[in-house]
């Protein structure tokens, strides 16, 4: 018996994401169902999200996606050793999107393979690539988080319909040699079944998303702090080493409220806290790499930044580890 030559760790080498053309604005949707623009601002913290149309597959945003991550590392896809795209909405579970994609990027004949954490998709996605890429069992590995909600959603339910939208992010991860380089921390992953039904497709009556919105709120805003926390301390770091916090855009109050927790655990005050969900809706598993996409691309993040994920969602699933921006 032989083991392949293992590496150090792993970094993120690239990142990349893309959103549909059509807007879609609050005013739009008072059209549609009772609600306002104050509410949705005030309650969640979006103005407006991104819809894809009916020719867009969940496939084509997530090819969209990993073509920007690689395009930003400089890397030939055919140099990719595996592809994983994290998603809950893919329109039917068989095939899945992964092996596909990697056909269509120019990677066709690697390792490929979806997986399936909600809103927490990426962070754990992120941590088996990490795990592959530490073993030798992959050297460079295209993550990418990809969500086509709108298939998913009840249009004319105003307490879902507000929140989620479409989108996809990705990252190009590959080795880290030495343990200076290492780049992408130990994950702090876990699960809560006990409370499977908080989020669901309910195939029982309309085969469309419904969740438990105050119930996923308070689970967020009290257990995902902790999580963070965990990240940090595997990470061999302390709050006051974080410069930027990404947690998955699911409402701008529940990102406050755990940046506020961390603060008092110590993060400093200028920590930059993302707020992509204004402009962008909730993405599920596309949200993290996307706000880290769009903060750099702002002059929010830089190369080097210490960058704390923390995914959180349907399962219910929850995840995080820290980063190094490239
Ligand atoms: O991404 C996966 C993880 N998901 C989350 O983390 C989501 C967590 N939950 C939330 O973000 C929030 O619970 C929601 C945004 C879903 C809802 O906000 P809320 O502040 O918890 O509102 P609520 O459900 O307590 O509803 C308050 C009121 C209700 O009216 P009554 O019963 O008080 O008369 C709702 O019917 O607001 C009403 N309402 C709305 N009003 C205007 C619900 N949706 C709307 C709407 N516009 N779109």
């Amino acid at each position: 018996m032989h083991l392949p030559e293992a590496a150090a760790g792993a970094r993120i080498l690239g990142i990349g994401s893309v959103q549909p053309e059509q807007i879609v604005t609050n005013a739009d949707l008072e059209k549609r169902v009772a609600t306002d623009d104050a509410w949705i601002r005030s309650r969640v913290g979006i103005a407006e999200r991104r819809i894809a149309d009916a020719e867009t597959s969940l496939p084509d945003m997530a090819i969209e996606a990993g073509k920007a991550a690689l395009k930003d590392a400089g890397f030939d896809p055919a140099e990719l050793d595996a592809v994983l795209v994290a998603t809950c909405t893919m329109p039917n579970p068989i095939p899945n999107a992964a092996a596909q994609v990697a056909t269509r990027l120019g990677a066709g004949g690697v390792a490929a393979f979806d997986l399936n954490a909600a809103c927490a998709g990426f962070c754990y996605a992120l941590g088996v690539a990490a795990d592959m890429i530490r073993a030798g069992s992959a050297r460079h590995v295209l993550v990418i988080g990809a969500e086509k909600l709108s298939d998913w959603i009840d249009w004319d339910d105003r307490s879902t319909c507000i929140i989620f939208a479409d989108a996809a992010g990705a990252a190009l991860v590959g080795p880290a040699t030495v343990d200076a380089e290492v780049g992408v921390g130990p994950v702090s992953w876990g699960s809560d079944g006990d409370n499977f039904t908080l989020i669901r497709v309910l195939p029982e009556t309309t085969n469309k998303l419904h969740q438990e919105g105050q119930a996923v709120f308070r689970w967020a805003t009290t257990a995902v702090a902790p999580i963070a926390l965990d990240a940090i301390a595997r990470a061999g770091l302390t709050p006051a080493d974080v410069d930027v916090l990404i947690p998955h855009q699911a409402n701008l109050r529940i990102v406050e409220a755990i940046a506020k927790k961390l603060r008092r655990h110590g993060a400093r005050e200028d920590m930059v806290v993302a707020d992509d969900i204004v402009h962008s809706g909730n993405t599920s598993s596309a949200s993290i790499p996307m706000a880290l996409d769009h903060m750099r691309a702002a002059g929010r993040v830089r190369s080097g930044d210490v960058v704390l994920l923390v995914g959180f969602g349907a399962g219910l699933s929850y995840a995080g580890q820290v980063v190094v921006c490239p």
